[in-house]
């Protein structure tokens, strides 16, 4: 008969694990959900007094302060949070892999490998395991070896997956009210039974019409490739807004166009970044493009592979345009750069377009100073550090400062490159910011974000992405 689960368990408390078993815990009281972590810093951060905690989404706090010592528990005591749980949620990092075979494509399995083994080492009782990760295809099977070579007797282990499909900045809105709740199973009749278990969990909040069971290669796939035609359908009015910046045609303009067709829809239609970042998109295409190749189906893997191409070229035009803009120069001249995290609402960085600009200016000579409401500065050290790694760690100090607030930023500088849609950019004195600039001031706008009209007004010379420079426009 069916599992009634009352124990939780996830491993990983990272920016799917934490808010994902916040909202279970919020929604199903009965259910006692231990969410545990290797990393001590980031379990006390959670467990914290002042509810410090150590991801940014809006109303997560709130979640936790209503659940957390009720039936929510935070812990490092990893093989305990194992041992109890009826149901455990895998929600390890999953990086591209660096080095050895598949770098820069395959997904590194390492810390979901590590997590598995110890499950099947700890557990005494049977359990249902649930890959929350996203994962390449097929990954479940490796589990399920792992799982069943390594189990003690009479302990049972079914494997399921089940993809989230949260956004950064809008996680807990997402999770309380999903599109779908995707679960894949084996069509066995023990892998049906653990479906229907997890149902039950997702049914306290979630209609049955919006769960969604199918088998385990499928959910597995259909998450990979949910992220690669959102990222698809970015490149692709990406690609539009290079014809446009070259026409004077608005992109605007096209992509409503475009979106009214119900066939296609208004959504991820915006030209709203220098290219989309994220710790998803990139990451699941080029998964996808490697399994394309280890099935050997080349084509499809150059066709998935060029979404990623057109983010490169979005990132390495926009840069273009700021020196040609400058006078076909930046040496020597203080760039603000506002905002880093990838979008706004996060404090998240993982493939922020912003990190690529900046080294992209850095080259250039340029001296850059950024300021990011919530991304910390320890973080954007580490970022530029990586995606420079020829340069000494002083060099990159005496080219960047990071400032405690845009006015700060902006003083002085020639130009202002926009590089995440915070509403407080919106919001900024521009007039207060013009006067403190070298003339003539330039802001760049990579998100559409600010009032051009209004901006040139007060003085500045506004550079808006995706649509052509000042006098270009057409005036038939
Ligand atoms: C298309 C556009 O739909 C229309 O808006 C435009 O004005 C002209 O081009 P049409 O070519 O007449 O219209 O037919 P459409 O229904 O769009 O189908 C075009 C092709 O796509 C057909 O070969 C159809 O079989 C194929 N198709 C369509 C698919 O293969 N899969 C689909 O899901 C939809
Ligand atoms: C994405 C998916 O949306 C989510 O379903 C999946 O689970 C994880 O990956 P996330 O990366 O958190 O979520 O944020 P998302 O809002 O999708 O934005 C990703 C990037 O695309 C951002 O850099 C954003 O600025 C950019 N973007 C988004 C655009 O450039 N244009 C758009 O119209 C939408
Ligand atoms: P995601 O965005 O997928 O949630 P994160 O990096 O934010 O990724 O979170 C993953 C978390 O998983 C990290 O906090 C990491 O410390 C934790 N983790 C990785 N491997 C293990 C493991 N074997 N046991 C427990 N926690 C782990």
């Amino acid at each position: 008969s069916d599992v009634n689960v009352t124990k939780i368990c996830c491993i990983g408390a990272g920016y799917v694990g934490g808010p994902t078993c916040a909202v279970i815990a919020l929604k199903c009281p009965h259910i006692k959900v231990t969410i545990v972590d290797l990393n001590q810093a980031r379990v006390d951060a959670w467990n914290s007094s002042d509810y410090n905690l150590p991801i940014y989404e809006p109303g997560l706090e709130q979640v936790v302060r209503e659940t957390r010592g009720r039936n929510l528990f935070f812990s490092t005591d990893v093989d305990r949070g194992i041992q109890e749980a009826d149901l455990i949620f895998v929600s390890v990092n999953t990086p591209t892999k660096k080095t050895g075979v598949g770098a820069g494509f395959a997904a590194d399995l390492n810390f979901v490998e590590k997590a598995t083994r110890r499950i099947a080492q700890i557990a005494t009782s049977s359990k249902i395991v649930v890959e929350k990760s996203t994962v390449p295809c097929r990954t479940a099977e490796s589990m399920r070896t792992i799982l069943e070579a390594n189990s003690k007797p009479g302990c049972h282990f079914d494997i399921l997956s089940n993809p989230e499909f949260l956004a950064e900045g809008t996680a807990i809105a997402d999770l309380l009210n999903p599109d779908r709740v995707l679960i894949g199973s084996l069509q066995t009749k023990a892998g049906k039974s653990a479906c229907r278990s997890l149902c039950e969990v997702y049914a306290n909040w979630v209609g049955l019409d919006h769960i969604l069971t199918v088998g385990l290669w499928s959910s597995e796939l259909s998450k990979l490739a949910a992220n690669a035609m959102l990222a698809q359908r970015i490149s692709s009015i990406n690609a539009l807004s290079a014809i446009c910046e070259a026409t004077g045609a608005n992109i605007d303009e096209v992509a409503h166009a475009v979106g009214k067709d119900t066939r296609i829809g208004p959504k991820f239609l915006k030209v709203r970044s220098v290219g989309f970042g994220g710790s998803c998109f990139q990451k699941d295409i080029l998964n996808l493009v490697y399994l394309s190749e280890s099935l050997h189906l080349p084509e499809v893997a150059a066709y998935w592979r060029q979404v990623v191409e057109m983010n490169e070229y979005q990132k390495r035009r926009f840069t273009r345009r700021v020196v040609d803009t400058l006078f076909k120069t930046i040496t020597g001249k203080k760039i603000a750069v506002l905002g880093f995290a990838f979008k706004a609402d996060t404090g998240d960085t993982r493939e922020s377009a912003a990190i690529t600009l900046v080294k992209h200016f850095m080259e250039e000579k340029a001296l850059i100073s950024i300021y990011d409401p919530q991304v910390e500065h320890e973080q954007i050290w580490m970022d530029l550090q990586e995606a420079a790694p020829d340069y000494a760690p002083q060099q990159i100090k005496k080219q960047v400062q990071i400032c405690p607030s845009a006015i700060d930023a902006c003083h002085e500088a020639e130009a202002v490159v926009i590089a995440t849609e915070w509403k407080e950019f919106r919001k900024l004195d521009w007039q207060a910011v013009y006067d403190n600039m070298s003339k003539p001031a330039f802001v760049f706008d990579g998100r559409l974000l600010v009032d051009a009209d209004k901006l040139t007004k007060i003085g500045f010379k506004v550079e808006v992405i995706g649509r052509g420079a000042p006098g270009t426009e057409m005036t038939i």
